[in-house]
């Protein structure tokens, strides 16, 4: 039996965002390179987003490639760009097989140009696909994100179309690269590492947060499926108390 059969189809989350993290640790283990570790983190990225079809999750947000990343050794960086062109090409078919759109948020613009070329042709081909939405964050950060929308919003403000009393969460929301998305109500990071790494800074306010020890090449469906079950079983308050809720 499933996870899967238990999950209560009322509450499905919308959004859930995956922070991929311990492909490296994982390959070290086994006394493989890092890079081995990203390759095979790439099943666990299919199981993903077959498990958010299965069970209904419209967005699926995945960490792959942050601001911060750069500073990696240039072999590692240089072997995740060419994963991501050659991932990207080789799983166009299959996306809209499943009728998958895909989409990206981050300063792609700033990615070399052969990832540029990937993400604008994986975008493209699936742009009427109307299931599930994969959003991968590359060259990603939320402060870089948040700065990018204050840049653009002041520059709004001192061309006079917008007055600062006007200017509120949605407003910002709109300049945020997430605009089109709702936020996410469930987070997941793998390999056992308890922080946010500068991921979704803004849109996780009252996300609820999932740490699992698994390192994310073992990642499979039901580890996706138990996670949106223990969400299903936490009590989101949003600052009320809880006899607020069961009012309700
Ligand atoms: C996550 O795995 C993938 C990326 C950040 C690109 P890591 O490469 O961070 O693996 P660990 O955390 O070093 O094990
Ligand atoms: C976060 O993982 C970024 C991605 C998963 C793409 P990192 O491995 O880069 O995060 P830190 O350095 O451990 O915080
Ligand atoms: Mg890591």
């Amino acid at each position: 039996m499933s996870i899967k059969d238990s999950l209560n189809t009322e509450n499905i989350p919308d959004h859930v965002a995956i922070i991929m993290d311990g492909n490296g640790r994982w390959a070290q283990e086994r006394g493989e390179h890092r890079v081995f570790g990203h390759t095979s983190g790439v099943e666990s990225v299919r199981e993903a987003l077959k498990a958010a079809t299965e069970c209904g999750v419209k967005h699926l947000t995945l960490y792959a490639f942050s601001t911060e990343n750069w500073s990696r050794p240039k072999e590692e960086v240089d072997a995740l760009m060419k994963l991501l062109v050659e991932t990207i090409a080789n799983e166009i078919a299959e996306l809209n097989e499943n009728n998958v759109k895909f989409m990206t948020i981050g300063n792609i613009g700033s990615m070399p140009q052969s990832v540029v070329d990937a993400i604008n042709n994986g975008v493209e081909s699936t742009k009427n696909n109307t299931g599930t939405n994969l959003i991968l964050a590359l060259n990603y950060s939320a402060r870089w994100d948040i700065s990018n929308a204050l840049k653009i919003i002041s520059d709004k403000s001192a061309n006079g179309e917008i007055k600062s009393e006007d200017i509120d969460q949605e407003y910002i929301k709109q300049y945020l690269s997430t605009a089109d998305f709702p936020d996410p109500e469930l987070l997941i990071r793998t390999s056992g590492e308890m922080r946010v790494s500068n991921f979704l800074l803004w849109e996780m306010a009252y996300t609820e947060l999932l740490f699992t020890e698994k390192y994310w090449p073992d990642f499979r469906k039901e580890d996706f499926f138990q996670a949106v079950y223990d969400y299903q079983h936490r009590e989101r308050r949003f600052g009320k108390v809880g006899e607020q809720l069961q009012s309700n």
